[in-house]
């Protein structure tokens, strides 16, 4: 039932929103599907939990073999080559592709999952996560280079369960698999290494976080914190300003990959950074087919890469740069999605124009392009051509004078109504001077979200390719029982609706927003785990936000990806056992999970979640 508290927060909401920038815009409600399971409500502990009513699967962990013939995992014996033809380490972003292509099977398919980094401390004993150098020999370097990267893995769903069948379409990408460079920057002067002259092959995917389904039946996977494979200084006055844009230097991260491959020393390769932080592309149904980052889409800290189609068939590509004070950006193909034409679809992301988001306080929001020779992109601020654009393109979208957010995570349009959603996890350096429309609250501990409006939205003839769109706050995390914290919802949120830090989301079959968290170390301070919540209607109460899961202590909660039919909802728990739980590790983790084992630590591992009854997840 709704207490008058959860009214008069409904109404605060209503009020507060014009304010936040947006009066002309329509308010946001959810799908009229009602969600109907009993919600969670806010704890922590070793297990994960679901309602009533529902039943997870332990799909697929670190260490599960792909290819069949292997012996089983032991975490006493990591090598390599093994490595290499298993599940990787720390599960992020998940896309479902039905089985034959083209289809709506949901009964089977190729689940893509990206790897995004390795915790050393959880998958050795004996480390000290604070000073893990000394220990990583050059062995341990390999089984992390080989365990970062995607997956691509055939699942059927027989006799109730899901399996992984150990086909031909099964496919390990690693920190060490050739991929191609395409697209404006392919062969440019500052992606040319001594291994590859050309600037256009690099050896592998760095810090794959979140991703994107493109109409043509191919994955794209985001690279992320790459800054952390490299180490030392370069001598190059320009790129080491550019490096130090990224992060990219000192010895942050994984210092010892440089004791083993100079590549990532910066000291002896000026320009192999410039190689990562891409979109990269990949044809889960050509198992043969090279991957290839898309220069087109720009060089940042991509989450994700949240694919759609304009009204007129443009291909259009939201990308969040998931950093404090970073930007949002959006490319437009320049030519048009033809569903006969899937060769020529291939080539769509590699010719289009990249944009940076401006939010105004009036509540419209300008896409402002990248384009070189225009405004202060020129070569007297640096920009030769447009490779030099898309290769620094924080700086260029510094210049254009873009809106700085509190970290930009997942985006995900509704596939009903075109409405399209931002995460922006936090932001604790915000400052009372430096917030603004787009990001209100001083130290932004919670995170937030904003609700952009492209012309014709919401309705069935959205124009995201449009200069400008319209845009408002959707949503200020928190606990909204705290007044300090300034929290405020677009519903309900008794029980344990209200939530902390959002990173990825999806949509549902019904249009209904779910929407995963990752509130790293900050478990401590809400007192809860992370999850998936979703946003509905709950009878009755009108709009509410539910808990639906509830992570193993440590973990974040990554992917949210059904199948079409909606009665699979899969989900990647990331690093059990490992956010906010200093002096814990291999040998005393604070959970166990999945296993359970005495002999295993704490995997991560893919969920596909399913009803009892097998109906509809959330009905
Ligand atoms: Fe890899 Fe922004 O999360
Ligand atoms: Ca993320
Ligand atoms: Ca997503
Ligand atoms: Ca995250």
């Amino acid at each position: 039932m709704p207490t008058r508290r959860d009214f008069i927060r409904y109404l605060s909401v209503a009020a507060a929103l014009p304010t936040l920038g947006a009066g002309r815009m329509p308010a946001p409600r959810p799908s009229p599907t009602a969600l109907r399971f009993e919600a969670l409500h806010h704890a922590v502990d070793a297990h994960h939990h679901l309602p009533r009513g529902y039943r997870a699967q332990v799909l697929l962990r670190w260490g599960d073999r792909l290819f069949g013939a292997d012996t089983p995992f032991s975490a006493k014996s990591l090598d390599p080559a093994t490595q290499a033809r298993s599940f990787g380490y720390n599960n992020d972003f998940i896309a479902y592709f039905p089985y034959p292509p083209g289809s709506a099977s949901s009964t089977h398919g190729l689940l893509c999952v990206n790897h995004e980094y390795t915790h050393p401390h959880l998958m050795w004993p004996g480390l000290d996560r604070g000073a893990l150098d000394g220990d990583m020999d050059a062995q341990r370097t390999a089984v992390e280079l080989a365990a970062i990267g995607h997956s691509v893995v055939e699942i059927r769903f027989i006799d109730g369960a899901w399996q992984v069948v150990p086909g031909a379409f099964n496919r390990r990408l690693t920190a060490q698999s050739g991929v191609d460079i395409t697209g404006p920057a392919a062969g440019h002067s500052r992606l040319r290494t001594s291994e590859d002259p050309t600037g256009t092959h690099v050896a592998g995917i760095l810090n794959p976080c979140g991703g994107g389904k493109t109409p043509w039946g191919t994955v794209l996977i985001a690279e992320e914190n790459f800054h952390v494979a490299f180490s030392g200084e370069t001598r190059d006055a320009r790129e080491a300003r550019n490096h130090a844009r990224y992060g990219v230097g000192g010895r942050r991260g994984y210092p010892w990959w440089g004791r083993y491959h100079s590549r990532y020393r910066l000291d002896r390769e000026v320009h192999e950074a410039n190689r990562y932080g891409w979109v990269v592309e990949l044809d889960p149904y050509a198992p043969a087919a090279a991957p290839r980052k898309l220069t087109a889409l720009g060089r940042f800290k991509h989450e994700a890469a949240d694919c759609v189609l304009a009204a007129d068939g443009r291909v259009v590509v939201y990308s969040g740069d998931d950093a404090p004070f970073e930007y949002l950006y959006r490319f437009v193909s320049r030519r048009r999605y033809r569903a006969d034409q899937p060769a020529a679809n291939r080539a769509l992301l590699d010719d289009g124009e990249l944009a940076v988001a401006r939010f105004h306080a009036d509540g419209s929001l300008e896409w402002v392009a990248l384009r070189h020779g225009h405004g202060p992109l020129t070569a007297a601020n640096g920009f030769a051509d447009q490779g030099d654009i898309l290769i620094e393109t924080r700086r260029a979208a510094d210049l254009l004078g873009a809106t700085r957010l509190d970290r930009p995570e997942d985006v995900e349009t509704n596939p009903l109504d075109g409405c399209v959603y931002a995460m922006l996890t936090n932001n604790t350096a915000r400052t009372a001077a430096t917030a603004d429309a787009a990001n209100p609250r001083a130290h932004n501990r919670y995170g937030h979200i904003l609700r952009l409006l492209p012309p014709g939205a919401p309705g069935t003839s959205v124009d995201h390719a449009a200069d400008e769109f319209e845009w408002s706050v959707f949503a200020l995390m928190g606990n909204p029982d705290e007044p300090a914290q300034g929290a405020t919802y677009p519903g309900s949120t008794a029980g344990g609706g209200w939530l902390a830090n959002p990173d990825n989301c999806a949509f549902d079959p019904a249009g209904r927003l779910w929407i995963a968290t990752d509130q790293g170390a900050n478990w401590r301070a809400t007192g809860y785990a992370d999850g998936l919540w979703a946003w509905g209607q709950d009878g009755a109460r009108g709009a509410v936000f539910k808990r639906f899961f509830r992570a193993p202590v440590g973990a974040e909660v990554c992917g949210p990806e059904f199948t079409p039919d909606g009665r699979t909802l899969f989900l990647a728990v990331q690093h059990p056992g490992a956010d906010g739980l200093p002096g814990t590790g291999y040998d005393n983790p604070a959970t166990r999970w999945p296993d359970f084992d005495p002999d295993l630590p704490p995997r991560p591992a893919v969920l596909a979640i399913r009803r009892d009854d097998g109906g509809s997840i959330g009905d």
